[in-house]
């Protein structure tokens, strides 16, 4: 046991948790350093190992519990721990609910500056609800390993029972594996990147499934072995390749063929016919994503406005609830086979005063704000992880529409883009629904109110 207050990796230390981290992890001190332990929890004096020390900085991982804080539950998956999916499988879902609100609050304090009310986390069913995977694919010919990435590196976990999705999701790696182990297909390597397959995606949403194979280039190979397992298992199925020939991290390359079955998934939700293609964004959780939509819906239903924008609208679904005979509804969407499906969408379910706009949030609103200059509009915002950004808020500010519904996964750049437009706004709720539960994200909602 190490007591000297200079930390070197290999040192074995004992801590006192007082905190969890915006990752989940417990932080505690020794000595002058701050230390984060992923896998522990406030309360808890546990002994770690360092691993890398920064300035008074260090990074650790959790050895033993030498006293656990009742909120601590045994996780009930087999990788837990060693796949970078879950990190708080490990607290009762209460106490994972209650870190969320807390970050929540934490972010709109100390990077927003608003000390608001923050309510309890919304949240449905801890496990089985991902409703999509989008795992890589590693290994050797004849031996892949489909799964997830290792905690902060690029070694895969082999996964076979993945207890945030459901059986579809697991029947769907094991014929993948087979597949390729079959007809030795090559993983792809990230450090040559050489190799064919690099990655397995699939959405399963009303009993029917879109999966798609990414590869890196041309796929010469026979896809009648791969269409005839998925044909035993699923009923209504689709099979895609994506081609993906850059050099990074991005999992989708620009070109998706169809290559066998349905083109779109279908569905019926609150009257509301939809179509979704496997390149369009889709909300992973089907059971929040319905809580949310309807939350998003009653901020709305009260508002008179001459017009409605909805800017990162994706497929239309929440558009749909959103739409009136009474105001003209702009929905703007960058994707586009989301803007595909958006207007299959209006066209199927015969709506009138909806225009979908395809193209670039930053250049479509100053168009769409420019043309409905002199009118009252209301706002909603749903965009992905990056946020708004300093000049859509500013574009806010100067033509106010009377109420902003912003719906955020990820509650620092919220609370970013809150610092700037609570110059004219006040924040009147602030509702974080637990859309990713085992993980450390959070979905949240915000109504914002012109001062
Ligand atoms: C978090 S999703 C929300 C989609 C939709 N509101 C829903 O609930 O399904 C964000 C959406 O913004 C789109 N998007 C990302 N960047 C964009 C941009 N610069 N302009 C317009 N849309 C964008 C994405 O394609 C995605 O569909």
């Amino acid at each position: 046991m190490q007591t000297q207050q200079t930390l070197k990796q290999g040192d074995k230390i004992v801590v006192a948790i007082n905190n969890l981290g915006t990752n989940g992890e417990g932080v505690g001190t020794y000595g002058n350093y701050v230390v984060f332990v992923p896998f522990a929890l406030t309360g808890e004096e546990v002994l770690c190992r360092v691993e890398h020390v920064k300035r008074n900085v260090c990074y650790a991982t959790l050895l033993q519990v030498n006293l656990p804080s009742p909120q601590r539950i045994q996780p009930q998956c087999k990788y837990y721990g060693k796949c970078g999916g879950c990190t708080l499988q490990h607290a009762h879902f209460d106490e994972e609910n209650a870190f969320k609100q807390a970050l929540v609050k934490g972010n709109l304090q100390k990077i927003g500056k608003l000390d608001v009310p923050v309510q309890p986390v919304i949240s449905a069913q801890r496990f089985g609800y991902r409703n999509k995977i989008s795992l890589p694919v590693s290994g050797k010919a004849g031996n892949v390993k489909i799964g997830m990435y290792k905690q902060g590196s690029h070694d895969v976990v082999k996964v076979q029972n993945c207890l945030l999705t459901a059986s579809w999701a697991n029947d769907l790696i094991a014929i993948f594996t087979q597949y390729l182990n079959q007809i030795g297909a090559v993983p792809y390597n990230q450090a040559t990147f050489s190799g064919e397959i690099r990655h397995v995606t699939g959405r399963f949403v009303n009993g029917q499934l879109l999966a798609t194979m990414v590869v890196n280039g041309d796929y010469k190979r026979s896809l009648d072995p791969l269409i005839a397992l998925l044909g035993k298992r699923f009923d209504k199925f689709g099979l895609f390749v994506n081609i993906n020939t850059s050099k990074n991290n991005v999992i989708l390359g620009k070109v998706t063929k169809h290559v066998y079955g349905i083109k779109y998934i279908t569905n019926c939700e609150n009257n509301v016919s939809y179509r979704i293609q496997p390149d369009s964004f889709f909300q992973v959780n089907d059971q929040i994503k319905a809580i949310l939509y309807a939350h998003v819906k009653s901020l709305i239903a009260g508002e008179r406005p001459d017009a409605l924008i909805e800017c990162f609208s994706g497929v239309g679904l929440l558009t749909a609830e959103l739409v009136s005979n009474d105001y003209d509804t702009y929905a703007i969407e960058i994707v586009p086979s989301a803007v595909a499906d958006a207007n299959a969408m209006k066209q199927a379910n015969g709506i009138a005063r909806l225009y979908n706009v395809c193209g670039d949030v930053n250049v479509e609103l100053p168009r769409i704000v420019g043309q409905l200059q002199g009118k009252s509009t209301v706002m909603v915002v749903d965009p992905p992880r990056k946020g708004l950004g300093e000049s859509i808020c500013n574009l806010i500010l100067s033509n106010p529409p009377q109420k902003v519904v912003y719906v955020s996964c990820d509650s620092a750049t919220l609370a970013r883009d809150l610092a700037i437009l609570s110059q004219g706004y006040t924040v009147q709720l602030v509702q974080p629904y637990n859309m990713f539960p085992c993980t450390n994200h959070v979905e949240s909602l915000v109504c914002l109110m012109i001062k």
